[in-house]
């Protein structure tokens, strides 16, 4: 049996004249952090969408368990397994913490739900606190903790962020990324794009690198930490 959740071969995708991801191939193996790391503009956010089935590639094909879904659309692929946390999390701000979460569960066939909220709730208190309030009433944080939240929602077996950390103050970043290694401690695999590359690379088991649309660099994480292209272009050093 294959190890991978995610297999990526030859994909590419345009938005019109613009090319965006070039023959990108990949893979991910269960219960693996990949964080996915480059510039503004690289193409991070574009691959994410396309494993999501919210872009369409041009060429090359996606595997998830073994299974070709590349035709496939994003309903089927959220009933699969395959979550996103999308960046700007997407909540709905005029409806409930509690809401919004249920919105995660409303692919599944097992309707039974208030157990998967209550482990939400216990991975993050203050959202049973705030349960009632609108969503767009809360902080940054606590927005990106029911963005994650919501996703746990639908029981994914791959979790895909698009910059959790994304304007959040260091000590949120830090709740959110814990609860990123539990779950990944409890078997969910998760693909993490992240502009704070060290923040990736500390908390990832590989990585890989977008520059331009194309796959630059790949590895172990540990090891990008000290390869001397990845500190000057990334890490500041
Ligand atoms: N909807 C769109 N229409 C046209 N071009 C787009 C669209 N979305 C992205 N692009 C272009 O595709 C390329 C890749 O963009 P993408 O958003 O995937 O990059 P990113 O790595 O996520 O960047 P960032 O770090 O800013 O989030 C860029 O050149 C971008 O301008
Ligand atoms: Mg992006």
């Amino acid at each position: 049996m294959e190890n991978n959740i995610l297999k990526i071969e030859n994909l590419s995708c345009n938005y019109s004249q613009i090319i965006a991801l070039e023959d990108i191939s990949l893979e991910i193996n269960k219960g693996e952090i990949v964080s996915l790391i480059g510039a503004n503009g690289a193409g991070k956010t574009t691959l994410l969408r396309t494993i999501s089935a919210l872009n369409k590639p041009k060429n090359g094909t996606i595997f998830f368990d073994g299974k070709d879904i590349t035709k496939l659309d994003s309903d089927k692929r959220v009933g699969l397994g395959i979550a996103q946390v999308p960046e700007g999390r997407g909540l709905f701000t005029i409806l409930s913490v509690e809401q919004n979460l249920k919105l995660g569960a409303y692919s599944r066939k097992n309707k039974n739900i208030d157990e998967d909220l209550e482990y939400v709730y216990k991975k993050f208190p203050i959202l049973r606190e705030k349960k009632n309030d609108y969503a767009g009433t809360l902080s940054g944080g606590q927005q990106q903790m029911v963005a994650v939240g919501r996703a746990l929602m639908s029981k994914p077996k791959l979790l895909l962020l698009d910059e959790p950390s994304m304007g959040l103050a260091p000590i949120v970043v830090e709740e959110i990324f814990d609860v990123i290694t539990t779950l990944r401690d409890m078997g969910t695999t998760i693909f993490v794009v992240e502009q704070n590359a060290f923040l990736a690379l500390s908390i990832s088991d590989r990585a890989y690198v977008l520059e331009n649309g194309r796959v630059a660099i790949s590895g172990k994480s540990k090891d990008m930490l000290n390869d001397s292209r990845v500190k000057e272009a990334y890490l500041g050093a």
